[in-house]
């Protein structure tokens, strides 16, 4: 196998006391789409920063290509990088803001000229190439930056939260864009987000910082099925996080409620955060069903296609069940708010973590 393009290895960065990016490690292989995915102010534009060469690293190594880059100035390190604020010259048109690393280099003017149509084409932005930032939407800005990111035909790609400033709609259409881009390009791209469901919808792999370290990689849809802690479970799409007792081998003890469970490693009698998706809670009528629940619904929600429900548990105070039902469901069990209902999770749906 190739080795990796992008290899962070044991990075620390350190502001006067404080820790901000804490021994991460990392490998991005050649062509594939990473993201950095966490709450504000985990390390993420600072460990984006370091591999730019922007700011040094306290501690660590970084290797692009093979190559030790630790000290290597970013003049030299052959990336291009978006951020939120799309930052172009607001006296230069379109054009000219994508020339602008080409000029830098002294590039002929023919190939410029060449360079800049290709990237125009590429982004859709032919017939604006004239205009300047204040007249073109956020999105087109958007798109000019990112030509202007590939101008020089970067390696690597860094992109520093560049959604966060567009508008829903214009947010989506960017980040499929972006995407098929990426892939065409085959361009090795570091993005940095704390948009979960960007996250989850374009990268090949996530990873998942909390507090300056990685709390859980890998593939989309794993971390999202098989969460590595109460934080995974909670920061990536919707999780109930209910305080129960750990019964050992795979069984917990929830209010008055005895639930099978996925396996876990807490000791007996501590207490434990079961965790699971709303999708996975099912209506039922019986006990019988096994792996029930008692409940009352105490909010419904309409989300168009389904309802989204908070049901409280009996004998377990402050704790609430999320449950996704669909409307046909909601409409056929006449279900509203107050009404005593019985759900139940498979035990495979449910994850176990340690602590309260
Ligand atoms: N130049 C700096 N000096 C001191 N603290 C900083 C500096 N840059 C970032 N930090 C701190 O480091 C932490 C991580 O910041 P940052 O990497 O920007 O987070 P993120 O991009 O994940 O929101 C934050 O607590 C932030 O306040
Ligand atoms: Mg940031």
């Amino acid at each position: 196998m190739a080795a990796p393009y992008l290899e962070i290895s044991h990075l620390s960065k350190v502001f006067s006391s404080f820790r901000a990016v804490n021994d991460f490690s990392l490998n991005v292989n050649k062509g594939e789409l990473v993201s950095l995915l966490g709450p504000s102010g985990c390390g993420k534009t600072t460990l984006l920063r370091a591999v730019a060469g922007l700011d040094r690293q306290t501690s660590g190594e970084i290797r692009i290509a093979g190559r030790d880059v630790s000290n290597t100035p970013a003049s030299k390190r052959n990336f291009g990088i978006l951020f939120q604020s799309y930052a172009l010259f607001p006296n230069l048109s379109a054009a000219d803001n994508i020339a602008y690393g080409l000029v830098a280099r002294r590039t002929p003017r023919t190939a410029i000229e060449k360079r800049v149509s290709e990237l125009l084409d590429l982004v859709d932005l032919q017939s604006q190439r004239n205009k300047y930032p204040a007249q073109l939407s956020g999105g087109q800005q958007q798109r000019v930056a990112l030509a202007r990111a590939l101008a020089t035909s970067p390696e690597l790609l860094l992109l520093d939260e560049p959604l966060s400033a567009l508008d829903a709609q214009v947010r989506v259409y960017l980040r499929d864009e972006i995407r098929s881009l990426q892939r065409r390009l085959d361009i090795t791209t570091v993005l940095v987000t704390h948009d979960q469901e960007e996250a989850l919808a374009i990268s090949d792999t996530v990873v998942l910082m909390n507090k300056g370290s990685i709390e859980q990689i890998g593939a989309p849809d794993t971390l999202y099925a098989q969460p590595a802690s109460r934080f995974a479970a909670t920061f990536i799409g919707t999780s109930s996080a209910l305080p129960a007792t750990a019964l050992g081998s795979g069984t917990v003890r929830l209010g008055e409620h005895v639930l099978k469970t996925r396996p876990y490693d807490a000791p007996s009698a501590s207490s434990v955060t079961i965790c699971f998706r709303p999708e996975d809670v099912r209506l039922v009528d019986t006990a019988d069903d096994g792996n029930t629940i008692q409940t009352r619904v105490a909010r419904l929600s309409f989300h168009g296609a389904s309802w989204r429900c908070g049901l409280a548990l009996t004998g377990v105070p402050d704790a609430v069940v999320h449950a996704d039902f669909t409307a046909a469901t909601v409409r056929d069990t006449a279900l509203a708010e107050g009404a005593a209902v019985r759900v139940a999770v498979d035990p495979d749906r449910i994850s176990v973590f340690a602590g309260s």
